[in-house]
């Protein structure tokens, strides 16, 4: 995993670029999704990793769940702490989630909006791995994310998504399928009032099928799977949420 593409592509402009499209209903509405699927209780100790610039970590908290959002990139988690309006059942941590994590316990964690595939597929399950082993045996995880059936059925429609933000910038990607490799090599260009640029990602994209293997690697035991963020079981055509209960050791 290349940290250094990492901490600049989740930068202050992919704050304006991709926050921009975040509306606050939707990170509610995800909120609820996650605090259903994961049935969170005021005071359950939550763990979300990563948690980008913090939109979900805070919505959780703002419900009364203990939470730690953790992310290596800088410019997220000083954006985080910026918006944390001094919840004090909210902390944020900058650290690489391949690595473990400083405290455990968590009766739930949460991995969401395709926040896997940044690097190999060994670095995901050393991801996973920190998630499994934060959790309190019983404990769950739910991971929700794009996937290569969706993925697949997407780009051959021929379909280029674009998406334009409300300040007028219009934001336009080009992704491309490396089907041996398992990834996407995507490039987003924009023009707009701020200015125009280009990024580019490489992104490893996994079938449900995949995602679950990994999960069940480390020792989290699949309990069911939805349609996206919501309590819905998983339809054709949805991203995906999977929810696994880490394995008691005998
Ligand atoms: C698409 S964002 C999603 C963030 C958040 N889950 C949300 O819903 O807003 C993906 C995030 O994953 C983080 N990330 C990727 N690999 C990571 C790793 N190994 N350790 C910590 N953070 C990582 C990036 O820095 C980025 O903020």
């Amino acid at each position: 995993m290349d940290t250094n593409w990492l901490q600049g592509f989740f930068d202050r402009e992919y704050l304006r670029l991709w926050a921009g499209s975040l509306t606050a209903e939707r990170t509610q509405k995800e909120a609820d999704g996650i605090w259903n699927l994961l049935k969170l209780r005021p005071s359950s100790r939550v763990l979300d990793a990563p948690c980008g610039y913090g939109r979900l970590s805070l919505a959780l908290a703002e419900r009364g769940a203990i939470v730690v959002g953790v992310d290596l990139a800088s410019d997220m988690i000083a954006e985080a702490e910026r918006n944390r309006r001094g919840i004090e059942n909210l902390r944020y941590l900058e650290h690489d989630l391949r690595t473990e994590l400083p405290e455990d316990g968590f009766d739930a964690a949460f991995n969401v909006f395709t926040s896997l595939g940044y690097g190999t597929e060994e670095d995901d399950v050393k991801v996973l791995r920190t998630l499994a082993a934060a959790v309190r045996p019983g404990g769950k995880v739910l991971v929700e994310s794009n996937h290569r059936d969706l993925l697949m059925a997407y780009l051959s429609r021929g379909n280029k998504p674009s998406d334009r933000l409300p300040d007028g910038t219009l934001i336009i990607e080009e992704p491309n399928f490396d089907s041996v490799k398992g990834v996407m090599n995507t490039a987003w260009y924009w023009s707009g009032p701020s200015g125009s640029g280009k990024k580019t990602a490489t992104l490893r994209v996994y079938t449900i099928t995949e995602l679950v293997r990994m999960m069940d690697k480390v020792g989290l035991r699949l309990i069911s799977a939805h349609a996206g963020l919501s309590t819905e079981p998983f339809e054709i055509g949805k991203r995906c949420a999977l929810v696994a209960e880490k394995l008691v050791m005998e």
